[in-house]
């Protein structure tokens, strides 16, 4: 766990005088207790170019940001924990599962903002209004073509075909990645559509189930696996070098399928119930979601943004996919189901 300051090197004279007077001299409870403008942020998101995007929030707003990561799950933990005494004015959390968990912990308050509606697409946010999603990412099917021609497969049901058996590669059951993707696919066909499905494509898996999407993707390019899933960015960023030569090597073996339609998931953001700067808090996630701060979030990790796709080189060649119509919500309404299909189908 980590926490860190930024006040984005605020340039006005005003906020200076501001900051010297309050803040700089001043321990920051002291300062917050004074009116100097803060917002503390608790994420789940583990990317350090976040912190750009919180700098470039500070600058504009002179609301300074601090920052406090820790994994999805230990996140919302210490937030039970820590309850009404919680400091958290923001939760930012990946994925459907843990921000709805959070929300039905009671962990987020409603917010209502004009802005944040027309900001983002009703199914990428709460109808309760307590979480709000920032950037996308897509469960997507990569494959190694000198194994499985890649035009067979254009859709997740492709992945319990036959001539897949011993093929296809799966992460673990306990990633919520996938609880998502099965949770989605049961609003989408039912739950005995789902069952079904699951366990044809369960029973093409030959090797253990993986514990990451990186290893997965890894295993792919080296003709271990002919197919497996992942969330695109984790390629993206193979192919673009993020994790070094031998990565972005091994990425030119694999073929992204985007899948038509695909399961679209969120990182989103809510209003803690104990926020003490609920205002601040409002302004940052309303920047954010805006089409510029959603982009800014999105571009540097190779999410794409809420409502455009995404303009890089790496992005473009997957070409632009088409979400299914499940919402976030429902998704996360579906995961106890869906990590019960997927126990009684054998995913591991
Ligand atoms: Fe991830």
């Amino acid at each position: 766990m980590t926490s860190k300051t930024y006040d984005g090197g605020m340039k006005s004279k005003a906020m200076l005088k501001l900051l010297a007077g309050l803040c700089l001299v001043a321990p920051l409870v002291g300062c917050t207790a004074v009116g100097a403008q803060e917002v503390r942020v608790y994420s789940g998101r583990h990317y350090n170019t976040d912190r750009q995007v919180f700098k470039r929030f500070s600058e504009k707003t002179g609301i300074k940001v601090r920052l406090i990561e820790a994994t999805g799950i230990s996140l919302v933990e210490r937030l039970k924990r820590e309850g009404s005494n919680s400091k958290a004015d923001v939760i930012l959390l990946v994925d459907a599962a843990r921000i709805n968990d959070a929300a039905n912990a009671g962990l987020l308050q409603p917010a209502q903002s004009n802005k944040l509606k027309r900001n983002i697409p009703a199914r990428y946010r709460d109808p309760s209004n307590r979480w709000f999603g920032l950037t996308r990412r897509v469960r997507s099917i990569i494959v190694n073509p000198k194994l499985i021609d890649p035009s067979t497969i254009n859709s997740y049901d492709d992945l319990s075909k036959p001539e897949l058996k011993g093929k296809l590669c799966l992460r673990k059951r306990k990633n919520v990645y996938n609880q998502s993707l099965v949770a989605d696919q049961i609003v989408l066909k039912g739950q005995a559509g789902a069952t079904a499905w699951v366990r044809s494509m369960v029973g093409n898996v030959k090797q253990p189930f993986f514990s990451g999407d990186t290893s997965l993707i890894r295993a792919v390019g080296q003709g271990k696996c002919g197919v497996g899933v992942v969330n695109h960015y984790y390629l993206a960023r193979m192919q673009a070098g993020d994790n070094g030569k031998g990565d972005q090597e091994l990425a030119k073996n694999v073929k992204l399928i985007m899948p038509n339609p695909a399961h679209v998931n969120v990182s989103a953001a809510g209003i803690a119930t104990s926020a003490q700067n609920k205002r601040e808090a409002l302004k940052l996630i309303e920047f954010l979601s805006s089409p510029q701060g959603s982009q800014a979030l999105a571009g540097p990790t190779h999410e794409y943004p809420l409502t455009s796709q995404g303009s890089s080189n790496v992005l473009k060649q997957y070409g632009r996919f088409t979400p299914d119509n499940v919402s976030i919500s429902a998704i996360g309404a579906n995961q106890k189901k869906a990590v019960q299909v997927m126990a009684q189908a054998g995913w591991r």
